[in-house]
């Protein structure tokens, strides 16, 4: 980088209060200074600090009106009416339309396991990982449809090669390699409390993932849209990483997608504790949007019906189905993005790491939500909770890997149950695996003679 170009790069620092890293940038060899002027470069601060600056004047006030949207439930169709659902989703998959999208780039603080997330063991029987429970889901639809589901797997800098690491070593869990499109998101520096950038013991900008909402973005600019193209998909399976009971590319709900055919369809569930972590589905400005759960306005989240349900009860739990074109055409939109503070990793100025007992950082992320104001109408299906939904995101407690596999194991005990196994004959843990059974079908005896019980622990 010439002279002028690196003072530039100072008076930009200086502009910001960034003296810190000018000190570090006049100390560092050629190569080093080089590399860490062309981050400084890159660096947008006017929305960094926009975006903080929105944040921290608290409380949240939404100006725009507020309104419930519609939604339909599962439950309420007739036996016909799932029925047709079903089989439009299964038309689709066996006609090779459907792929699915995890966002897997997240950084996990909260839960601090070692590895990326889809690795977890939450201590099933099986002692499946979370990547490998959701590829035998996979594999068991398409086994049915007679047609592959071409799995795309965000990852960020800090767990690709990991993740792609894992996958190879168990051999993709019977995926076929040329099925697993891997691809990395975008990054956003991160910044101290006192809104300086963190840097690393090398002297480089510390980099933080900035959100599922770059899914778009990363899928354009890695190739992966174009692939679908060729592959001639219709609609992505969007979900979390990190939901133990994710029914990814569920025939019902692609059904339900379809027929409405909406650019984007999303599953919700009701939401019935005001303090829940997930955010909340309404129209906003006459839009689909969801409110995160750190910005609902107090009034908004507590407020309730007559019959004491919460008024604004969808719960977004990042299951969504999106249309190719939408995607296509709004990879590149500039969605804004939303401020939290997070554990970082950080170095002191004798080098040494220090990694923080509380969080101590600003992190800018972009939420997949954000594209929902951008279609004209949403698709909102209703499900059942404890069908489709344990999070892992703490260590222990709520939402943790304990909390999971024992919703896990308590819907899967239901399905055999259902299938008409004697309670007492229920004591112990059970799995059903994924390979047998999608949602509890085929576990009838007259079905299935071998032995449902495959492992137990304590
Ligand atoms: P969360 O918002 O729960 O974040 O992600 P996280 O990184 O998993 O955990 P914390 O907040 O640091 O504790 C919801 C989903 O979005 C993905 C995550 O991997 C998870 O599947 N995600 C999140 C990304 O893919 N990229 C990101 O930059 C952030």
């Amino acid at each position: 980088m010439l002279e002028p170009k690196i003072k530039q790069v100072e008076a930009t620092l200086l502009a910001y209060k960034q003296e810190h890293v000018l000190k570090v940038l006049r100390q560092l060899p050629q190569a080093a200074k080089e590399k860490l002027a062309a981050q400084v470069e890159q660096i947008d601060f006017e929305t960094l600090f926009k975006s903080i600056d929105k944040y921290t004047r608290l409380p949240v006030s939404i100006k725009e009106p507020i309104k419930p949207i519609s939604f339909e439930d599962w439950e309420d169709y007739e036996e016909r009416e799932q029925a047709a659902y079903t089989e439009r989703g299964w038309e689709l998959l066996r006609a090779g339309r459907i792929g699915a999208i995890v966002v897997a780039g997240g950084q996990g603080s909260r839960l601090g396991h070692d590895g990326p997330k889809g690795t977890l063991d939450i201590g099933l029987p099986s002692r499946k990982s979370l990547f490998q429970l959701q590829a035998e889901r996979l594999l068991y639809l398409s086994g049915k449809a007679g047609k592959a589901i071409p799995w795309y797997i965000m990852t960020s800098p800090d767990n690709h090669e990991a993740t792609a690491a894992f996958f190879r070593s168990a051999a993709y869990f019977g995926y076929s390699a040329k099925d697993c499109f891997f691809f990395q998101q975008n990054t956003m520096p991160a910044l101290g409390l006192n809104g300086k950038l963190l840097l690393s013991a090398e002297g480089t900008v510390q980099l933080a993932p900035s959100g599922n909402g770059e899914c778009f973005a990363a899928l354009k600019r890695s190739g992966a849209i174009a692939d679908m193209k060729e592959r001639g998909l219709e609609w992505l399976f969007y979900y979390n990483v990190d939901n133990a009971l994710i029914k990814v590319a569920d025939p019902a709900f692609i059904g339900v997608a379809a027929l409405h055919n909406n650019p984007i369809a999303t599953k919700v569930i009701e939401k019935t504790d005001a303090e829940e972590k997930i955010g909340i589905f309404c129209l906003k400005n006459g839009r689909p949007a969801v409110l995160e759960y750190t910005e609902i306005p107090d009034d908004i989240k507590a407020e309730r019906t007559k019959d004491g349900r919460l008024f604004y009860n969808l719960g977004h739990i990042s299951i969504h189905l999106f249309k190719l074109d939408f995607i296509e055409e709004h990879a590149d939109a500039a969605l804004p993005y939303h401020v939290a503070t997070k554990k970082m990793n950080v170095w002191d100025e004798g080098g040494r790491l220090i990694k923080p007992a509380e969080p101590n950082a600003y992190k800018l992320e972009r939420f997949i939500f954000d594209f929902f104001p951008l279609a004209s109408q949403l698709t909102v299906l209703k499900a059942r909770r404890q069908e489709e939904f344990a999070p892992i995101k703490n260590k222990t407690g709520e939402d943790s890997p304990q909390s999971a596999r024992k919703l896990v194991m308590e819907l899967h005990r239901r399905w055999l149950q259902a299938a008409g196994i004697p309670r007492d004959e229920l004591n112990g843990d059970f799995e059903i695996s994924p390979l047998l059974s999608y949602g509890g079908e085929g576990l009838r005896e007259e079905e299935w003679t071998g032995s449902l019980k495959f492992g137990t622990s304590e």
